[in-house]
């Protein structure tokens, strides 16, 4: 009998890695291999990195010295697994990553993940320093199988990938390369496969979802809508999945039709991701965002005054260069206004090869600590607001998980995206996967807790 290799995967950074890591376990397995929850026992030892800040590239650093050295249960010096770095860092430091983290055996860049299969063999063959930062294959595979998902009910769908904007701070365009978006007939197809698989809720994923504009308009020509994108949020809602959310949007790019498809299809769900990044003209325009304060607020405000009550989230830097306590009081500012449900909070942190890193970082750490707690603090008043006005209301939970602490407690999402945990005492089976209707009785942080009405 074949003795199935194992395969251990570690995923850093947004849900682009997440749903690349998917294929990459779908290739192996159908390759052979055996995926692995279990790290100490795996031949093979995978990391898909994330650069986006300098601490995620850190721990990358810090875990491959812990797999070279890894000792065993009786104190043995186990056996170095086969080591490959996979992803963004991969990407960006290419064979140079067998110079930083010792242990090294394979590299591979964001668009040569499918090949993952052959470096392996590679290695295992007796190649040395294995490194692919080549283009994506022509007959690349963007179906993931059900055993490979995060999830049994959710599903990651990337309808484009890179990014085409240069924020000055941002080293995606440099990770992921230019905006890349995948036929609509092939994202309607998938879509029809994963409902057809059980997914109760679909996301389509990109670094910006709403800048999609495939080569040709083929599957939309007769779906209404004034872009490319509000025309395959319609024609994706038309496959009947339950829920389907989308993230990341672009503000520049964020256009009145989008909220007009919200409005129109139930199943398209109330919930939208916008970065600011920040509230000051002088710092949007040093980052070249190409979005103003108003020009945001304006598509702040057609969400909030739609008629169907929409969620809101967003991610903010605080201490980019030069960034001083009047720029950063209009960021307060903005926040106390938008009163975001939810929102992503950062400190500046200078990437090689960006050209904000060519900038003095003045403002000190101490500093971006000091902005960045006041700034949480304004949050998280708008986060226990966004909870409490929920109190009381009867929403649909997707049931994702069982609790581990809780017997009969379960947790899962609102279509506008909150966490919410209930009790139920229903068999397991017929809870999980299942929307529920659940009343809200009690908040607590993040977190809504509620019973099944
Ligand atoms: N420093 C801090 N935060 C960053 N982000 C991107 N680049 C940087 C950086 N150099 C944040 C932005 C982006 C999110 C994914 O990460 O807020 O929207
Ligand atoms: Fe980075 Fe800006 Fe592109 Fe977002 S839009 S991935 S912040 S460059």
């Amino acid at each position: 009998m074949k003795i199935m290799k194992k395969v251990y995967l570690e995923t850093f950074g947004c849900q682009m890695n997440v749903s690349d890591s998917e294929r990459v376990a779908t290739t192996l397995a159908a390759a052979g291999f055996e995926m692995t929850a279990d790290e100490g026992s795996a031949d093979v030892v995978l990391f898909n990195t994330c650069s986006v800040r300098e601490k995620a590239e850190h721990k990358l650093y810090t875990r491959v010295g812990q797999v070279r050295n890894s000792i065993g249960e009786n104190g043995e010096i186990r056996a170095k697994p086969i080591v490959g770095i996979l992803g963004c860092v991969a990407q960006l430091e290419g064979e140079t990553l067998f110079k930083k983290a010792d242990g090294v055996d394979f590299v591979l860049g964001t668009q040569a993940v499918g090949r993952v299969a052959r470096a392996i063999e590679d290695v295992e063959n007796g190649k040395k320093q294995v490194a692919d930062l080549a283009a994506r294959e022509e007959n690349y595979d963007w179906m993931t199988s059900p055993a490979q998902r995060h999830s049994p009910y959710v599903a990651f769908l990337p309808i484009i990938e890179g990014c085409n904007k240069f924020c000055t701070y941002c080293i995606v365009p440099f990770s992921r390369g230019r905006e890349r978006s995948l036929p609509a007939t092939e994202i309607v197809r998938q879509a029809r496969v994963l409902r057809e698989q059980g997914i109760r809720e679909l996301h389509l994923i990109g670094q910006n979802v709403n800048s999609y504009r495939p080569k040709t308009l083929e599957g939309l020509e007769n779906v209404p809508g004034a872009t490319a994108f509000s025309k395959l949020l319609r024609a994706v809602a038309a496959t009947g999945i339950e829920r389907i959310k989308f993230t990341t949007s672009f503000p520049r790019d964020f256009h009145a039709d989008i909220v007009e498809a919200l409005n129109e299809h139930e199943n398209l769900c109330n919930w939208v991701h916008l970065p600011v990044q920040s509230g000051s003209n002088r710092i949007l325009k040093a980052m070249r965002r190409g979005h103003t304060v108003e020009s945001y607020l304006e598509k702040i405000d057609r969400i909030k005054n739609s008629p169907r009550r929409i969620a809101l989230s967003t991610d903010v830097i605080v201490g980019y260069p030069t960034e001083t306590e009047a720029d950063f009081a209009e960021t307060m500012r903005l926040f106390e206004y938008c009163q975001f449900d939810s929102a992503y909070m950062f400190k500046y942190s200078p990437r090689p090869g960006t050209p904000a890193a060519a900038l003095t970082d003045d403002v000190s750490l101490a500093e971006k600590t000091e902005r960045f707690l006041r700034l949480e603090a304004i949050q998280k008043a708008s986060v226990r607001q966004s909870l409490e006005a929920m109190r009381g209301r009867t929403v649909g939970v997707l049931a994702e998980k069982k609790s581990a602490r809780a017997k009969s407690e379960y947790s899962g999402h609102t279509a506008c995206h909150k966490v919410v945990n209930f009790y139920s005492e229903k068999a397991e089976n017929e809870v999980l996967g299942t929307i529920v209707p659940v009343t809200i009785t009690k908040t607590k942080s993040n977190t809504l807790y509620g019973e099944v009405c």
